[in-house]
């Protein structure tokens, strides 16, 4: 059996190398689908790390500037760091307020999120596609930087090495640009922040950077694998980029696959493959019993139940009708012998360590959550008082952050109250041993955070709710 062990959270998620770790795909035709739905557009079959290779493969870039941008709003591009927001009109804003002094561009490669390794892969796999995306969008929002963020080292060397075959090759230098480590220093505020030399910290906003971002200027900040997708239309244009995925959601998307799955990996699917043939690709449930339940979107995410609701099409907005989320495309599954509501609780601890500890509801909120999460999970019941709690409490710190962290952890709450309500009427008479068996999702390993002393959603309401980066509000 494989179990998130082999994807080792321990420190180096993915390696470099993610093919490795992460067992891709290598049996791809050049384009089109093969016989189990999956793409190659994106991950072809073998690394194509040099520039030679890439060029060949590739060739040069077509469309740019104006004629580009126009073309990524028809091809539909979405965001793909989570947010989903529409890829050409975020081009258009940053274009049409860069003026004299110009824009810039900030590729994000940092993919924070322990469940997701597909933009290591990516970036181990077509570097160079990256590198276009990025010196194509550079050139279409007349930007005057370019800086693309990691967080390993090992991956920034591998990078400065081809950044520098690359020569003269791009018409704004891209500055490879090492962040610290933290589930909020990817957020785009936090990069923006970091460049502008402060934290890797999230800030409030407005201004959003494409407003007010690096130096003051307005800043393109992308998912790497939307640049990449940049490149790819400029080569091939919008309708090609249509002829996969739906009507709604154009196009082909990197998805992770992990949890009680028989080959954990990354894979390339067209948008709208349902839930179901999106395990399949990775050999389906590896439990006996079945799926209980996916989540979807990983750590920012939402429970999806297993029956029918596999049948979603992998679509942001199919799966926000069905009560989840699609985020960065990860798909963890659960087996019917897992315990939703202990797996949700080591998520939410998570999550409160990784609070960047500004703003007084999430510090002191995500602690509580994660603890009332804790109780119903591995204390004894009745529960209802519980609940009660914990709803009040999502209502104190939803959307009362600089950044989503504490919107994410109350979407995931939500979700698990709602998806594993059964579990939780069972649990009254004391945790199931599932509870205490094996874990199914790849939270990193060694947090050691102390038992918190609980607080009530009461007491949570008289705590300083302080809404500023700058106004630290500490339990
Ligand atoms: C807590 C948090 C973590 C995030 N982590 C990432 C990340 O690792 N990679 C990423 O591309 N976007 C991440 N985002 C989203 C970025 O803020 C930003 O929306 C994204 O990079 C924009 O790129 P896109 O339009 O291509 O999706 C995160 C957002 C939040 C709130
Ligand atoms: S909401 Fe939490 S993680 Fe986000 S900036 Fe505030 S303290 Fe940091």
């Amino acid at each position: 059996m494989r179990t998130v062990g082999d994807l080792s959270v321990n420190g180096e998620r993915a390696e470099l190398d993610g093919d490795a770790a992460w067992g891709l795909d290598a049996g791809h035709a050049a384009d089109g689908p093969a016989a189990d739905g999956s793409l190659s557009r994106l991950l072809p079959p073998v690394p194509v790390r040099e520039l030679r290779a890439h060029e060949a493969r590739y060739g040069p870039p077509g469309l740019r500037g104006g004629s580009l941008i126009d073309e990524v709003t028809r091809a539909g591009l979405t965001g793909r760091g989570g947010a989903a927001y529409p890829a050409g009109p975020k081009l258009s804003s940053v274009r049409e307020r860069a003026g004299l002094r110009g824009s810039v561009v900030v590729a994000n490669g940092m993919e924070s999120e322990p469940a997701s390794a597909k933009d290591a892969s990516l970036l181990a796999r077509v570097p160079h596609l990256v590198l276009d995306g990025i010196a194509l969008a550079a050139e279409a929002v007349a930007a005057r930087s370019a800086y693309l963020c990691v967080r390993r080292q090992a991956q920034a060397d591998m990078l400065a090495a081809v950044i520098a075959e690359r020569g003269a090759h791009d018409p704004v230098p891209v500055k490879l640009v090492l962040v610290p480590e933290r589930y909020v220093s990817s957020a785009e505020s936090a990069l923006v922040r970091h460049l502008n030399g402060g934290p890797a910290l999230p800030g409030f906003t407005p201004p959003r950077p494409f407003e007010r971002g690096v130096r003051g200027r307005p800043t393109l900040v992308s998912n790497v694998e939307t640049l990449a997708n940049i490149a790819l239309i400029s080569r091939h244009g919008a309708s090609w980029f249509r002829s996969v995925g739906t009507g709604t959601a154009p196009g082909s998307v990197l998805v992770t696959v992990a949890g009680a799955v028989k080959r954990p990996g990354v894979h390339e699917i067209p948008l709208g493959m349902p839930v179901r043939d999106v395990l399949g690709l990775a050999g389906g449930c590896a439990e006996i019993g079945g799926v209980q339940a996916v989540l979807a979107g990983g750590f920012f995410g939402s429970w999806l139940p297993g029956g029918a609701p596999l049948d979603t099409p992998a679509t942001p907005d199919a799966l926000r009708s069905a009560g989840a989320s699609f985020g960065a495309g990860i798909f963890l599954a659960l087996p019917a012998g897992g315990c939703g509501l202990a797996e949700t609780t080591r998520v939410l601890r998570y999550l409160a360590e990784q609070s960047a500890g500004q703003c007084g509801p999430c510090v002191n909120g995500l602690p509580a959550i994660a603890d009332a999460f804790g109780q119903l999970a591995f204390g004894r019941g009745p529960h209802v008082r519980t609940v009660r709690e914990l709803r009040e409490l999502f209502g104190l710190v939803d959307g009362r952050g600089a950044c989503h962290l504490p919107d994410g952890v109350t979407r995931l709450g939500e979700s698990a109250l709602r998806v594993f309500a059964e579990d939780m009427r069972r649990h009254e008479r004391g945790p199931c041993p599932a509870a205490f068996g094996s874990r199914w999702l790849p939270v990193p390993a060694g947090l050691t955070r102390a038992p918190e002393r609980r607080q009530t959603s009461r007491q949570m309401a008289t705590i300083k709710l302080g809404t500023s980066p700058e106004q630290a509000v500490r339990p």
